[in-house]
């Protein structure tokens, strides 16, 4: 055990000392070139990358606090709990009426007798539910009670099992309908749940037992988290890419992602487990479903509010390749292909068509505007290259106008990077989807990777990254500043290549600091409260400051990238006529440099400067201590357009002048 931690103390300091490289020595002119602004950067350039992993969608970003609200999980009361008192009786019998309901077959038949004593359900949440003071909450429940009206008692409960807010609903009638009703919380509790309180005798069937904030995003009813939705809006991401991940893809075909089943209403919507429910051991997720709450409309309409492109990815005949790889023969392929075509027609098409008309139904007759799905996530082999020819040739015979994204594989280079890389810039491909899960030095030496890519060939999309400071599965890899730093130096290189490097995400996004499978990730929440990584901030920083063109930033005319521990980028932003040039130290000394702006008639003397910096590569963010790195923005004047500035050791810095 020592020796493992005197191990690992080692690793750390030695990465540490990789990353936080040698101090510059002397002071370096960074000749900013505003003249000639070079190929445009797409809006696209950086986007978010959303999977419901690490309870991100259920128990997450969807605000819905009941966990199994229609007892549809593999042990059909996981989540519900008999509390009952003082002798009152009850039974739950769980009914499955697979065969009038197969997209929703169970729902509890309860009964009771609490004549004495008082009968009591309660539901946990997940992890337990957020409860805020003086917030509206949204109560309902599918039911009938063919017996007689019945009346029962609903309650939230802090930690010590005191109410804080609470309502009653009486049902009546042998036909199922939706029974709701609204109180406010007295109290804020991270830890609260649901009672419910079943008066005198009765029975009564229930299915949807379900309990909402009324303040989501936007105030849709039975909608999305507030917060964590705005984390996502303040990066002003130029696309957002959803369901995933290896969520699309399934532990075997038949638990793959299926839209179709995740739109029309919420109730006909068919629960599976979620892959991330069993998948590492370390973490195991048993009551981890998908209940698609949140599902293929809502995530459209999640794009459109946050002002980003939609990114579908969808299934393409195979599963997930770590673990069943399990394929559908190339002539069997009809379904997958016609789950594409549809998708683009609920996305596009008219309301006088199929699936459009179900997207007007659900309340969005204007079309979603899709221009591009992707073909598989990480798909690898002869096999995936096989189905691609056919998906990307039924779907550009439709629709060519669709961009295509196409798999590179899990890993950035190597055997299947290298199989698949010729061939699908053999196949003209729209774009490639690279992935890259890799420690902070790679970031650093693949800051030039794409320096000397292919200028003619498909765009390529980073469509999953994160700076890992461990290599295996660990709890210990973390969100810290080393690997945050080592990002925002490899995205200069990104930028840099915008021409052809259209898209970038990181990923994961979103974890519950309980309910996680997968570190790092780029945004943290409870119940209640939520911060932003270091990571996020790098994020920010790039996406808030985009420009519209690629323009020369070099030092003794060559791009910097990595001398001395300095990397560099800069764009032109020809709506607001901003030049905006980032720079980032990983040495661990502070560095002078003077910035020459050229080319323009005229550059402003003023400008802004925001930095992001930290004192010690391991340090995070945490929901005690959220905003331990932030940026800082500060006012800055040029002289005889010179601006000379210090970089503080281990920083990312972003300068905005104006240059008419
Ligand atoms: O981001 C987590 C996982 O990493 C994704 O689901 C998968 O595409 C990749 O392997």
């Amino acid at each position: 055990m020592k020796f493992s931690f005197i191990k690992s103390i080692g690793l750390l300091t030695a990465m540490s000392a990789a990353v936080f490289g040698q101090a510059i020595a002397q002071s370096t002119v960074l000749t900013v070139n505003a003249e000639k602004p070079g190929a445009a950067i797409q809006p696209t350039m950086w986007g978010i990358f959303f999977e419901d992993i690490n309870f991100a969608a259920d128990g997450g970003i969807y605000a819905e606090l009941v966990k199994n609200r229609s007892f549809e999980f593999t042990q059909p009361l996981m989540g519900w709990k008999d509390e009952s008192k003082d002798g009152a009786k009850g039974a739950i019998l769980i009914v499955n009426e697979q065969a009038t309901r197969p997209s929703n077959p169970r729902y509890a038949h309860i009964s009771w007798n609490a004549a004495q004593g008082t009968y009591t359900l309660t539901n946990e949440g997940f992890r337990g539910m957020g409860i805020r003071k003086d917030i509206q909450y949204n109560f309902s429940v599918w039911a009938k009670a063919p017996e007689g009206d019945v009346k029962l008692k609903f309650e939230l409960l802090n930690a010590s099992g005191a109410s804080i807010g609470g309502t009653a609903v009486t049902i009546s009638g042998s036909d199922w309908k939706k029974h709701t009703a609204s109180f406010k919380a007295s109290a804020t509790e991270p830890k609260g749940k649901l009672r419910i309180t079943f008066e005198g005798k009765g029975t009564l069937d229930a299915d949807m037992i379900s309990l909402f904030p009324a303040d989501t995003w936007k105030n849709r009813p039975e909608g999305l988290r507030a917060d964590l939705v705005q984390w996502l809006a303040d990066l002003k991401p130029g696309f957002i890419r959803f369901p995933g991940g290896c969520i699309v893809e399934g532990y075997e075909l038949a638990t793959r992602y299926q839209w179709k089943k995740t739109v029309g209403n919420v109730e006909d919507r068919q629960l599976i487990i979620n892959r991330w429910n069993t998948e590492f051991k370390h973490r195991p997720a048993p009551d981890y479903f998908q209940s698609f709450g949140l599902g293929f409309f809502e995530y459209f309409q999640l794009a459109e509010d946050i002002g980003a492109e939609p990114l579908p990815i969808i299934n393409c005949g195979m599963a997930c390749q770590f673990n069943s790889s399990e394929v559908v023969p190339l002539d069997q392929l009809d379904p997958y292909l016609q789950d594409a075509l549809d998708l683009i027609e609920f996305a596009n098409g008219g309301t006088d068509t199929r699936w459009g008309k179900l997207r007007a139904d659900m309340g969005h007759p204007a079309p979603f505007d899709m221009k591009m799905m992707g073909v598989g996530n990480e798909q690898w082999g002869e096999q995936y290259i096989d189905r691609l020819k056919v998906f990307a040739k039924t779907i550009k015979a439709k629709y060519p106008q669709i961009k295509l994204i196409t798999s590179a594989g899990p890993f950035p280079d190597g055997e299947l990077f290298d199989y698949l890389n010729p061939r699908l810039r053999d196949l003209h491909i729209d774009f490639i989807d690279e992935h890259y899960y890799r420690s902070p030095e790679w970031f650093l030496t693949n800051a030039k990777r794409y320096d000397s890519y292919d200028r003619n060939g498909p765009k390529i999309f980073a469509g999953e990254y994160a700076g890992h400071t461990q290599r295996k599965v660990d709890p210990d890899k973390k969100n810290n500043w080393e690997s945050a730093l080592a990002e925002a130096a490899f995205m200069t290189g990104l930028e840099r290549n915008a021409d052809i490097v259209q898209m970038a995400s990181y990923a994961p996004l979103f974890a519950h600091v309980e309910g996680w499978q997968w570190a790092p990730d780029l945004i943290w929440f409870d119940n209640v409260q939520s911060f932003g990584t270091p990571n996020y901030y790098v994020q920010k920083l790039f996406s808030t400051n985009r420009g519209t063109h690629i323009i020369p930033v070099t030092a003794a005319n060559k791009p910097l990238a990595g001398e001395n521990g300095i990397y560099a980028s800069a764009v032109m932003d020809s709506k607001t006529r901003e030049v905006i040039i980032k720079v980032v130290n990983t040495g661990e000394k502070e560095a002078t440099i003077d910035i020459l702006v050229s080319g323009a008639k005229n550059v402003s003397a003023a400008g802004t400067l925001s930095v992001l910096k930290s004192a010690s590569p391991e340090d995070i963010n945490t929901l005690d201590d959220p905003f331990h790195i932030k940026p800082t923005e500060q006012a800055i004047s040029l002289k005889s357009r010179k601006l000379k500035t210090v970089l503080p050791a281990a920083s990312v810095t972003v300068i905005r002048v104006k240059a008419l």
